[in-house]
């Protein structure tokens, strides 16, 4: 039976570039809508840019343009990253579009009808030089409980307590320095304990993991409150119908973007409505979250539908959080990859990979080791699957004019093969991709034990086996295509690009057990190649990179970084900043464009490496860097670097010293030499 599906990840923020924390959702999300897909379901999927909020309508003041510019030059990037990632989104659209607004008004009307909407004035930060109220992340001060200082408005780093910004001592405003004042203001709330009993019966029906359940029960322990739905101009947001001055709080409209985006792709092919979203349909909705956000769509959002009349979700899927190396990714420490900068280095198919390695239907945190991640990427994908393709593919085009046998040597391959396809479908379906993955490589290990017991290399020397090469082949090449058939949710690139070397329009599943026999393949290209530990240094030596940059665009100034969309208030103490110098001054430094034509450890130094620097012309210079701690000499040739060309050479004990090469120091001993952009050649001028 072919099922209907609708399936949603979480919306973005449109405050700044994805970073591997989406992607990770996305390629969930996408393993899971393309396995639907190929076992031949009507499945959708859909997501769009959550475009509405403070920290957005901050970040556009910030850089003088309007909101709508901002949020339009982020969605590009967004989208351009997403299709990188081979994420096939059936649409991809904005909560700050129109479908979205006459949603929004239209599902608040309904909730007002039926008596769901209360208001009541409440007091709140405000801050009296920017003329807005505050949100709690947008005031610090120093914690009541244990006096830390600079503490956000709503809970202390440093003991943990929780509390309303109005108990801070010496408030004051991240975005002003100002001290906040209470006002008072009137708000619209979404009375939630009046859906309780809705609500607890929808979950009863199995729609969340046991975890979130137990996470759910102690909420409603807790006892449910009434939902501030509002906020107050200025805001970026949509006005409330009928309250001139009013903005639905993100939050809201966030949800009901799914809806806004379902209509955006209702207006290219025919969808009806009802068949969605009426209360009645009987199409599956899936939406797949992070578990930070499981309250606004296991509480909030089916309790909306509902007072709306309108269905509710059949599942809501949480996963946990990325980590890198074990740790939190943390702006400041220089551990938060973007996917732009994973791109710059890496092939976007083995991250899809490993994360589907990875992944399970828990909510438990995934890390992300980029050891591991070579390891698992050259060994699974490239040392297994590739494998196969390239030890078959020689025999059959130099030996047999690109022409399968016209049947399978040993059909029992085939067949083992073709009976996983029972519990890998069952494993995508649920969210056991790690299982399914496993599964898969273990199907592949065997097949290379196959290849390894017929030894075709052998064959091919004797007259009398030389024809069977072509039988073993031919089996060899249908295992591959039945394995990048079980693969081709996670890597549908490489499962197009293998179809065209079989000589097919696509690997399909209800073809399985189909053999590929008796017919000319093309020409084979290799299909994925080793990751190499250069390429994961690269990766994070950008990052850091990035890290530094942003803590120099962002210095003393507290309301760049938003607080909302990834809350990560752990700026460090910089270095005091030197005394001035003037512009003549700096212009007597010469710095260079430097190539790294040698390094190596030198004898008896404990932290110095020898450089020979290429900086054009001809000319070298011979450098000693104490950066031995931070840095391998064989990862450092080859690279561009900044040097002090004019520093007064110095003999030290171990030879001359000639120069000086740019690194920044962190605080606990970390070392990161610099870079120019790409592009740069040795003996350009720094200016
Ligand atoms: N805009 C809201 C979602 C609205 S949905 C109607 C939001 N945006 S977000 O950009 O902060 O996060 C988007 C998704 O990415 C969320 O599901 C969130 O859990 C997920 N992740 C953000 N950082 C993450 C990690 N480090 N690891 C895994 N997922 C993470 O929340
Ligand atoms: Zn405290």
């Amino acid at each position: 039976m072919t099922r209907r599906i609708l399936v949603t990840s979480a919306l973005p923020y449109a405050n700044g570039p994805l970073h591997l924390g989406h992607i990770i959702e996305t390629i969930q999300t996408d393993v899971w809508v393309r396995a639907q897909k190929m076992f031949g379901h009507d499945c959708r999927y859909l997501c769009a840019d959550d475009a509405h909020g403070t920290p957005i309508m901050l970040k556009a003041q910030q850089e003088g343009i309007t909101p709508e510019a901002l949020i339009a030059r982020i969605s590009a990037s967004h989208q351009a990253d997403f299709a990188e990632f081979q994420i096939g989104f059936d649409v991809f659209h904005s909560t700050h579009s129109e479908e979205n607004r006459r949603m929004s008004s239209d599902i608040f009307q309904r909730l007002e009808a039926r008596g769901l909407i209360t208001r009541k004035t409440i007091k709140q930060a405000y801050d009296p030089e920017k003329n807005m109220f505050l949100p709690d992340r947008f005031i610090k001060g120093e914690c009541p409980k244990c006096g830390a200082a600079d503490q956000y408005g709503d809970n202390c780093e440093q003991c943990g307590a929780t509390y309303s910004p109005t108990d801070l001592k010496n408030p004051r405003s991240v975005l002003s320095g100002a001290t906040p004042v209470e006002r008072d203001s009137e708000h619209f709330f979404f009375d939630l304990p009046q859906m309780e009993t809705q609500v607890k019966q929808w979950l009863s029906e199995d729609r969340v993991q046991p975890a979130i359940r137990a996470k759910l029960q102690e909420w409603f322990d807790s006892g449910l409150q009434p939902w501030d739905i509002s906020r107050d101009a200025p805001y970026f947001g949509f006005e409330i119908p009928g309250a001139p001055g009013k903005f639905f709080y993100v939050w809201l409209d966030a949800p009901i973007g799914y809806i806004g985006a379902f209509l955006k792709l209702a207006e290219t092919i025919d969808l009806d409505f009802d068949t969605y979203w009426g209360e009645q349909s009987e199409t599956e909705l899936i939406h797949f979250i992070g578990k930070d956000i499981a309250y606004f769509h296991t509480l909030f959002w089916p309790a909306m539908l509902m007072g709306a009349g309108l269905r509710t979700p059949t599942a809501v899927y949480a996963h946990g959080f990325l980590t890198l190396n074990g740790e939190k990714m943390s702006k400041s420490r220089g551990t938060f990859i973007q996917a732009r900068t994973f791109l710059n280095h890496l092939d976007p198919q083995a991250l899809r990979y490993y994360f589907a390695a990875k992944l399970s239907s828990g909510i438990d945190d995934i890390d992300l080791s980029l050891d591991d991640f070579r390891l698992r990427v050259n060994s699974d994908l490239v040392g297994k699957v590739v494998n196969i393709a390239s030890r078959c593919a020689g025999f059959i085009h130099k030996q047999f004019d690109s022409q399968l046998a016209s049947e399978l040597a040993d059909p029992s391959l085939q067949e083992y093969l073709v009976a996983a396809s029972v519990s890998i479908r069952q494993r995508y379906e649920r969210r056991e991709t790690g299982q399914a993955m496993r599964e898969i490589m273990a199907l592949a290990d065997f097949v290379n034990q196959y290849i390894d017991e017929k030894k075709p290399w052998v064959m091919a020397k004797s007259p009398e086996t030389q024809s069977a090469v072509q039988g073993v082949c031919t089996d060899g090449l249908n295992a591959f295509r039945i394995l990048l058939t079980y693969l081709s949710p996670v890597l549908p690139t490489m499962s197009a690009q293998a179809a065209h070397f079989l000589n097919l329009p696509a690997l399909d599943w209800s073809e399985l057990d189909t053999p590929l026999i008796g017919r000319t393949i093309n020409a084979y290209e290799p299909l994925m190649t080793r990751v190499e530990q250069q390429a994961t240094d690269a990766l994070l030596a950008e990052t850091k990179l990035e890290a530094l940059a942003l803590a120099e665009a962002t210095k003393g100034d507290g309301a760049a970084s938003s607080p909302q969309a990834d809350a990560e208030p752990e700026a460090q103490p910089i270095d005091p900043i030197a005394p001035e110098i003037t512009i003549d001054q700096f212009a007597a430094i010469d710095l260079r464009v430097a190539r790294i034509a040698q390094a190596e450890h030198v004898e008896g130094a404990a932290k110095l490496l020898r450089l020979e620097l290429d900086i054009g012309g001809g000319v070298m210079r011979q450098v000693f860097a104490g950066i031995k701690s931070a840095y391998k000499p064989e990862d450092l040739v080859g690279r561009h670097t900044v040097m002090v060309a004019n520093l007064k050479p110095r003999q030290m004990k171990f030879g001359l010293s000639e120069g000086m090469v740019l690194a920044a120091g962190g605080g606990n001993g970390e070392l990161f030499i610099l870079s120019p952009d790409v592009g740069a050649t040795p003996g350009m001028r720094i200016k």
